[in-house]
């Protein structure tokens, strides 16, 4: 469960991104972060992948208040939570296979051991004829499927998805859309950031929309 009670967040000394957010998203929910650009979702991901801590508030994840976590509990957590970045983040040196194993070599697991799994993970996304070729000689939907294998290979218990939806055309979009409906029916929490409110619309999950770093309405279903 991910509990943020009166979170506010700011960069350095900078002016306040987050404010009095109040919020909770349950084991196994599918949620949507809306609003504009600017209106603070990386920033929100950025405190739920412990990149940050909140300036103000508490946020709980996995019943523990994050602000008490120790380096070795935080590589704990983090290896429970998959990412698929805005940006994608992958590794241009490395194969689609490699880059989607990445997560399972950092926790220690070897080739052999995971190998169909990587494999596996590919075929899900639609890519088992690319997962030999480099980031370089793939299209922006495919990376984005890359990164959507890397950020489940580990079977982590919260997926955060940063507007995997965003460099991609419509019919790709709906595709990745399904992706993660199939990891939330297996039970994955997900909380996906997106300006894309038609999307938002077509689905009945719960939302968290904010502006200028307040949520808007609540937790409108
Ligand atoms: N690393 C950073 N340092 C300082 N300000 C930042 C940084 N990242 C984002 N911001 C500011 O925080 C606000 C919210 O940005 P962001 O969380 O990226 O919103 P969104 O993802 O909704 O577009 C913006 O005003 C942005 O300029
Ligand atoms: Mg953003």
């Amino acid at each position: 469960m991910i509990l943020f009670e009166n979170v506010g967040f700011r960069y350095g000394r900078g002016p306040d991104i987050l404010q009095g957010l109040n919020f909770e998203i349950p084991n196994g929910e599918f949620t949507f972060i809306t609003g504009a650009s600017g209106a603070g979702k990386s920033s929100l991901l950025r405190l739920l992948y412990l990149d940050d801590l909140p300036t103000a508030g508490k946020i709980s994840l996995f019943e523990r208040d994050v602000a008490t976590l120790t380096r070795d509990e935080i590589a704990w957590f983090r290896r429970r939570i998959g990412v698929v970045f805005q940006d994608f983040r992958l590794l241009d040196h490395l194969t689609a296979a490699e880059n989607v194993a990445l997560p399972l070599r950092v926790a220690g697991a070897r080739e052999a051991a995971y190998r169909d799994n990587v494999a596996e993970m590919l075929h899900w996304v639609g890519l088992g004829e690319q997962m030999n070729v480099r980031p370089p000689q793939l299209s922006g939907g495919e990376k984005q499927r890359v990164a959507i294998a890397r950020a489940v290979v580990a079977s982590p218990d919260i997926i955060l998805a940063d507007e995997p939806t965003g460099s991609v055309d419509p019919e790709m979009a709906e595709r990745i859309m399904q992706l993660f409906m199939e990891m939330n029916r297996l039970g994955k929490t997900i909380v996906f950031a997106t300006h894309d409110l038609e999307m938002v619309n077509r689905s009945k999950q719960p939302r968290i929309d904010l502006t200028a770093g307040t949520i808007n309405n609540g937790m409108a279903a």
